[in-house]
């Protein structure tokens, strides 16, 4: 992997975040390329934003597959015909059999809208605002065999304001989802993502002071 990777991003919907990596990629900023968008919805907007960009996809029914993990085996099946490096859950809701983390183990990344290990799970902005927590954010982490429990690689702060809804808040902490998520791909494609048991080292760049670059 010299500097670039070949990406595959995994969706269920909207697909702002992919369409954050899309935008990363067309103006340079990493130097990966998107080669395939899974959804395992065929309504995902995610799908027509990846098709406008020229980028194949694929709709992989969950519902013709007796379980989870032969889902899986079909998507990793998919993911190794494309030579793909590293996988990008964008809003992708199915949580990822242990047969899939560990055909890509360190090389599958989620982004989640809270500053984990706080609110895991749905609907977590509702969840902090409801919890009464004065700063929440987001998350890019690998992902292991647990639900939102990987290494983590980068988190954002996002203050919770007094007179924030559910909406108000996920569209500010959306954000910098999109920052971080072009971020933490970066980091991986320059091979400075070190694994060392639960914590993620990131090895300083060339000309790069990380304590002034990394929050
Ligand atoms: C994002 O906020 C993402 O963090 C969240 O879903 C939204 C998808 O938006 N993911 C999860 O909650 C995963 N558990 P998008 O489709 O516009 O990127």
């Amino acid at each position: 992997m010299e500097n670039s990777c070949r990406i595959a991003v995994l969706v269920s919907g909207r697909g702002s975040n992919l369409m954050a990596i899309i935008d990363a990629a067309e103006r340079g900023e990493i130097r990966s390329k998107i080669e395939l968008v899974i959804s395992d919805n065929k309504e995902a907007y995610a799908l027509t934003r990846a098709k406008e960009h020229g980028i194949r996809t694929l709709f992989i029914d969950p519902k013709e597959f007796k379980t989870r993990e032969d889902y899986d085996r079909q998507i990793v099946k998919h993911l190794k015909e494309h030579q793909i490096e590293l996988v990008c859950l964008a809003g992708y809701m199915l949580l990822v059999t242990p047969y899939f983390v560990q055909e890509y183990k360190n090389r599958i990344m989620n982004i989640h809208p809270a500053l984990l290990p706080a609110f895991p799970g749905l609907d977590v902005q509702r969840k902090a605002i409801e919890y009464g927590v004065k700063v929440t954010g987001c998350t890019v982490h690998f992902v292991d065999e647990g639900c939102d429990t990987g290494p983590i690689i980068i988190q954002r702060a996002v203050p919770v304001l007094e007179d924030d809804t559910p909406e108000t808040l996920s569209a500010r902490i959306l954000k910098e989802e999109h920052n971080i998520y072009k971020e933490a791909i970066r980091l991986f494609e320059e091979g400075r993502l070190v694994v060392e048991g639960r914590r993620v080292r990131i090895k300083s760049g060339r000309n790069e002071d990380l304590s002034l670059k990394i929050d």
